[in-house]
């Protein structure tokens, strides 16, 4: 016993000298390990007499139990003393300014979406949406495109499948707000539209925004004085040189292209008309009883205009130091 009891005073000893955590494993193993002198003394056990071996053994457990309380009270001591030496290290200057964090905003095309949305929101017109994959019916047939219309083919359309395609204008929303609305109608619909294309003035992914007036009485006038009057407001100039130029779409007629002067010539930022009596009969609105007008804007074009912007890839190449600028 007396042997076992100089163990505990020598693991008391090793343990107190012990200041690191991964030593204090080491020096554990000195005496709770495999070879160490609490296992050599189990393994005497089996020399002793059957009286003797239980009373024996309980020693031995007490001492090994002792052995491991003054090991996991070191450890924890260990434990601390390290902590407190990290803390001091680690010391947090709370008077330090913070490290400022990148404000962001928003893309200058959402920008424009934004101002376009509140300048017609003042005349009147709602907000409408519709799906960016859409089915051949709207984007095309209901929109009194034919089969062999050229936006039809593949080199101009993404085909997600044969029926459905990534829509290539924002005018099947037009459709789809006549079914389900009685006129009269006065909307806008921005949003995303796709068209196999790319140069300094088309890219494959484009915004545009679809307007729709349907009524009574409504001729090609109110469409050139709203036009207009948007424009006006949109580049807070009231003398803006823009052209309507005699054009054609298989779901308006008659139809223009609006163009806005640039770079000495004329840039084209969208097509209009008034919407084609087919139109109306596929979704049930008498055209004998009301007419309509409709119009296309491009919203890269509008802010390329607004901002003197040369080539609108420019918004899709997440350039910080042009995309900063619209701050
Ligand atoms: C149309 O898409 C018709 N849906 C517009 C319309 C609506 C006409 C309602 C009549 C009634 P268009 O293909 O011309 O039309 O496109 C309209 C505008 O979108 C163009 O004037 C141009 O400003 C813009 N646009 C067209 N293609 C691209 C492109 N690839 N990249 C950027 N802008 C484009």
């Amino acid at each position: 016993m007396d042997q076992l009891n100089q163990l505990i005073d020598q693991a008391k000893k090793d343990f107190a000298s012990c200041s690191k955590l991964a030593e204090l494993d080491h020096i554990k193993s000195k005496f709770l390990g495999k070879s160490g002198p609490i296992t050599e003394a189990m393994k005497s056990l089996a020399s002793l007499s059957p009286e003797e071996k239980p009373k024996k053994g309980a020693e031995i457990n007490q001492v090994k139990k002792q052995i491991e309380v003054l090991l996991e009270a070191r450890k924890q001591e260990i434990s601390n003393l390290e902590l407190n030496e990290k803390l001091e290290k680690e010391k947090i200057d709370v008077t330090l300014p913070s490290r400022s964090k990148m404000k962001g905003s928003l893309h200058p095309v959402m920008n424009t979406i934004d101002e376009i949305s509140t300048i017609f929101h003042g005349i009147g017109f709602d907000v409408a949406d519709g799906p960016e994959i859409e089915d051949d019916f709207h984007n095309f047939t209901a929109l009194n495109i034919p089969e062999s219309h050229p936006a039809r083919a593949m080199h101009d359309t993404f085909y997600v499948n044969k029926e459905y395609v990534l829509r290539t204008h924002t005018s099947p929303v037009q459709i789809r707000y006549m079914e389900n609305n009685t006129p009269p109608i006065q909307i806008i619909s921005p949003g995303r539209v796709y068209r196999v294309d790319s140069d300094a003035t088309h890219s494959p992914m484009f915004h545009q925004v679809e307007g729709l007036v349907i009524n009574e009485d409504v001729n090609f006038t109110n469409l050139k004085g709203v036009v207009q009057s948007f424009l006006q407001s949109f580049f807070e100039d009231e003398n803006l040189t823009i052209r309507f130029r005699p054009s054609y779409f298989p779901f308006t007629e008659p139809s223009a292209e609006i163009d806005m002067s640039w770079n000495d010539g004329w840039l084209e930022i969208g097509g209009c008309g008034m919407v084609h009596p087919n139109v109306l009969k596929h979704v049930n609105i008498n055209p004998e009883m009301y007419q309509g007008f409709a119009f296309g804007l491009g919203v890269e074009r509008l802010t390329m205009l607004k901002y003197g912007i040369n080539d609108l890839r420019h918004f899709f190449n997440h350039d910080l130091r042009f995309l900063e600028q619209f701050k």
